[in-house]
């Protein structure tokens, strides 16, 4: 029988993680099957341990869940604890073993997919929520030259940067507000990555005009047809290269799957067929 996996989620219909998994096991000859389960809202610890007692080998967590799945978890990566959130569990021995791969994700789809290079560069983190905290750790392990993370609510940000300024020496690490970012004359950014919500609203982050350096690169987390509100701006103020998520969504089911399998699949045909479809 083919081992088995899935992804918990609420809403979970739409979810591109059983095709991504399909995919990758075609491509590495893994004999496995992925599927979507909906989890209750108040039922995901149930639902984890449920799969797990029928065979389940591991799972991936998605929205609203992936906190809560941290929190579940007996083991944890270095990453998911500094990320504070576990998108992979893997069961064995009756244990859960949490890791996060989010983070590993997007700065896979940087460096191979996008061949964007982060050491030595100005990086600006948009959002200090889940998702720019899982960023964070896997972004300062490049050695950036700089890397500011500004948000809406200047306190999170702060917050936010604060336990990794000694961790990682190398970077010059900073987190305030977006109105901050208009002070920082001749601070023109190589990467902007975008792990705010905003997109979800059709809003975009205020960015100063001059936010984009020469052949800069603006990374959209979120994905959808056509630019996202974020993309569309940095169009406007001149951003070279633009990207959507949905290059991170591959990059870190790659890394699950390697969590999983100890096999890592090539990302770029799976990202191309599902541009594609
Ligand atoms: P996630 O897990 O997706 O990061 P979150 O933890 O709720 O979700 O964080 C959402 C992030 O998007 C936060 O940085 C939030 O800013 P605040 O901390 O000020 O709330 C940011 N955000 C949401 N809507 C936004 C908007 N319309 N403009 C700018 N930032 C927004």
């Amino acid at each position: 029988m083919s081992d088995r996996y899935c992804v918990f989620g609420n809403p979970v219909g739409h979810s591109k993680s059983p095709a991504i998994h399909a995919l990758f096991a075609r491509q590495t000859g893994e004999d496995l099957v992925y599927e979507a389960r909906l989890a209750p809202l108040d039922g995901f610890a149930a639902a984890v341990r449920d799969f797990a007692a029928g065979g389940g080998r591991g799972a991936n967590v998605t929205v609203p869940f992936k906190e809560e799945a941290f929190r579940l978890c007996d083991t944890l990566s270095a990453r998911a604890r500094l990320a504070g959130a576990v998108n992979t569990l893997s069961f064995a021995d009756g244990r859960i073993a949490g890791d996060n791969t989010d983070g590993a994700g997007l700065v896979r789809d940087l460096m191979e997919n996008l061949r964007t290079p982060l050491a030595g560069r100005r990086v600006l983190l948009l959002g200090a929520g889940g998702a720019a905290r899982g960023a964070l750790g896997p972004l300062l392990e490049q050695a950036p030259a700089a890397l500011v993370v500004a948000n809406r609510t200047a306190a999170r940000a702060d917050a936010l940067v604060r336990p990794f300024t000694a961790l990682y020496p190398q970077t010059r690490l900073t987190g305030g507000g977006f109105d901050a970012l208009a002070d920082l004359a001749g601070g023109a950014f190589d990467v902007v990555v975008n792990a705010t919500s905003a997109s979800l609203a059709g809003e975009a982050p205020p960015l100063p005009a001059d936010a984009f350096a020469p052949g800069a690169l603006a990374y959209d987390m979120m994905y959808g047809q056509g630019d996202t509100a974020f993309l569309a701006l940095a169009r406007r103020l001149g951003a070279a290269r633009l990207a959507d998520g949905l290059g991170m969504l591959v990059g870190q089911a790659a890394e699950a799957f390697f969590v999983w399998r100890g096999v890592r699949p090539a990302t770029l045909p799976v990202l191309a067929a599902l541009r594609a479809a």
